[in-house]
Order: C-alpha cells, then sequence, then structure tokens
C-alpha cells in the first residue's frame, strides 16, 4: 500500500514526488508514493493497484443504485439481534475456522502512521506508569503505550512488537474474540514484557481497561468500527477516548461508502443503512468522511487527517478492475490547556 501520509490528494493526483523514494522488492525504485495515477486507460493493466482514482458522476451514480438495490430488502426484524448479541460469537467462529490465515501482515502501518512509534529515543523521561493503577509492571516501565483494539490475530500487533523490540513502547492489544486473543499469545513473537494481550468487547460500558484514563499515546483501530454496530460506535469512542492522554492519537482505517465489497452485497444481507450481515454473521459499515469526522469529533478528538482512499484493484490474470475505497484518519486528543490545569482539582 502506497501511503497517503495527509499529503494534499491534489499535488498527488498531479504526480508531485512528495515523498522519500523507496526500493521495491526486487531492488528497483518503487512508484514514487501515492502516485501511481493512471493515466491512459488501456494502461489498466499494467500494475496491481491504481492511486487515487477519481469516480464519473456515472460510476457514483451507479454505485448509489447497486447499494440501494442491495439494501431495499433487510434482514428480518425478528432476526437483527442476534448479529449485535452474538457479533462475538461469529468472529470467535471465524478465528476457529481461518485461524491466523484471512488478513495479511499490515505491512503499510508505519508508512501511513508513523504516529505508532515514540518520537526519538530521549522522550522517555515524564514516565506515565506512576499513576497506582492496576496496569501491568512491564507497561509502568515504558513511557509509550499504544492500545490495538479488534487486534485479531495479529496482524498489525506483530509488525508493531518487531519495532518496538528496544522497549521505548508498550503495546496493548484487544479483541472479543477469545480465540483471536489465544492466537496473538500463542504467536512465537508474543513477549509479555513489550505485549499484553486480552479480551475485550469495546462495546461493553463498564469495559475494565488494564491501565488507566488519560495513559495512552496511540489508540489504533484496523477495520474494527465497521464491524460494530452504528448506534453503538459513538460511546466506544467516547470511553476509548478517555484513555488517550492529552495529545494521543487515534489512528483509523476502514472501508468506505461504495467499496467493492459493499456493492457485492446480496438482497436481503441489509441490517441498517450501509450496515451488512456477512453470511459467517460478521458484519460491515461503509463509513463516509463526514460520519468519521463527526463521530470523532464528538468523542472530544481534533482532526488531523480525514481521507477517502480510493484505489482500483487489478487483477492482471482475470483483466478485472474493483474499485476499492477505504477510510483513513487521524484524530488527536488536545493538550490540556494552562487555563485547564489551573482549574482542575
Ligand atoms: C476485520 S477484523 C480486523 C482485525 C485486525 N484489526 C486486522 O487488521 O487484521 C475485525 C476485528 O474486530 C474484532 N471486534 C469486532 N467488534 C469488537 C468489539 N466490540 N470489541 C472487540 N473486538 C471487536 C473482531 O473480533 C475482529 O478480530
Amino acid at each position: 500500500m502506497r501511503p497517503l501520509l495527509g499529503r494534499s490528494l491534489v499535488a498527488v493526483a498531479r504526480g508531485t514526488h512528495l515523498g522519500p523514494c523507496r526500493l521495491g522488492h526486487r531492488g528497483r525504485p518503487a512508484a514514487p508514493l501515492g502516485s501511481r495515477i493512471l493515466t491512459q486507460p488501456e494502461h489498466v493493466f499494467r500494475h496491481n493497484m491504481w492511486d487515487h482514482v477519481q469516480w464519473s458522476e456515472e460510476e457514483k451514480d451507479a454505485a448509489r443504485q447497486k447499494a440501494r438495490e442491495n439494501s431495499a430488502e433487510r434482514v428480518p426484524r425478528e432476526e437483527q439481534d442476534k448479529y449485535d448479541r452474538d457479533a462475538h460469537k461469529f468472529w470467535d467462529d471465524f478465528y476457529g475456522m481461518h485461524q491466523n490465515k484471512f488478513f495479511k501482515d499490515r505491512r503499510w502501518l508505519f508508512l501511513e502512521f508513523p504516529e505508532l512509534l515514540p518520537p526519538n529515543p530521549d522522550c522517555g523521561a515524564a514516565r506515565a506508569g506512576q499513576s497506582g493503577s492496576n496496569e501491568s509492571a512491564e507497561a509502568a516501565g515504558s513511557s509509550f503505550r499504544i492500545l490495538e483494539v479488534g487486534c485479531g490475530a495479529g496482524n498489525s500487533v506483530f509488525p508493531i512488537i518487531t519495532s518496538i523490540r528496544d522497549g521505548r513502547a508498550f503495546l496493548y492489544c484487544c479483541d472479543f474474540s477469545p480465540r483471536a486473543v489465544q492466537l496473538v499469545k500463542e504467536h512465537p513473537d508474543y513477549d509479555p514484557s513489550l505485549c499484553h494481550a486480552f479480551v475485550q468487547d469495546v462495546c461493553e460500558e463498564t469495559a475494565s481497561f488494564p491501565f488507566p484514563p488519560c495513559s495512552l499515546d496511540v489508540i489504533l483501530a484496523v477495520f474494527v468500527l465497521s464491524s460494530i454496530r452504528p448506534e453503538r460506535v459513538q460511546s466506544v469512542l467516547h470511553r476509548l477516548a478517555q484513555h488517550l492522554k492529552p495529545g494521543g492519537i487515534f489512528l483509523f482505517r476502514d472501508y468506505g461508502r461504495h467499496d467493492l465489497s459493499q456493492l457485492r452485497f446480496k438482497k436481503g444481507q441489509c441490517l441498517s443503512d450501509n450496515f451488512y450481515a456477512r453470511q459467517d454473521g460478521t458484519c460491515v459499515y461503509f463509513f463516509t468522511a463526514d460520519e468519521v469526522r463527526r463521530l470523532f469529533t464528538s468523542a472530544g478528538l481534533t482532526e488531523l487527517q480525514n481521507l477517502e482512499d480510493r484505489r482500483l484493484q487489478v487483477n492482471r490474470g482475470k483483466k478485472v478492475v474493483m474499485r476499492r475505497v477505504w477510510m483513513q484518519a487521524k484524530f488527536q486528543k488536545p493538550q490540556t490547556t494552562p487555563t485547564d490545569v489551573t482549574h482542575q482539582p
């Protein structure tokens, strides 16, 4: 995945080379960051992915029409509740079936989200682990703390662990599927001195986390909030935001409105607008940038980035072109102002 890095989409769309050139896996320079722009339609099968694809008005209309059609017939009301009530069971069965073979490692993590790591090795003076909570002893020694919610089988966890082996950071990760958490703990790279994996449903209002409020530098949610019934997402964000330090950052990547996977749903799988149940019982919502902004700012966070990542994914063998839409956002908890400090008890 080529990083977006909050650069101007206009600049990127013009093919401006704004980032350092990377070497491809055979040592050849990779395409300039985010600038693989399809300018000549007849070249579409030359690459597997094209960046920043513009949709014509006809294509937008066709996508809207497809979503209208596949959501015209909904999951019967009497069946709707089970998708929310048993969500953890559906995901647990998913990991029973697929183990850790389904999702790929999120290798793009640090390109898109460099905030995941401490800024530099000298910034560890202020120890956050002195708050006297029930946090783990290992974490108490690390000044930089990350939480991944809905970590699944660890496709972000292990790239992060590999990057924090110097002990500058501590990673918490949770999922409401006990099997997923077990897969993380059984992984050969799992190291309790760097990471604490635990079972937790983030929708639970009484969720108790193994760290105190205002203690996290980063929260990461990758394709997780989309699994949650839309009516619940706001309160989940409120609760999670309370655990960010002032200045802490929430990193979000998820499905965008009218992504190919939304348009592929069949009639009868729609639960509510833009929210669908898959055959295996897991659910997925498709966000817009306005919704993402509203959700995170209502949780008291300030927008740093909020992008729609529109790509053309190409299956060159089958000569098939797929329109993908992903959301990527970064929101920050405001720093406490001097005035606020004065008025704190
Ligand atoms: C699409 S998977 C993504 C997994 C992982 N973040 C990744 O990128 O590979 C969604 C994950 O969110 C978890 N999840 C969904 N709702 C959750 C909730 N309310 N609390 C905790 N985990 C949840 C699921 O169990 C599943 O592992």
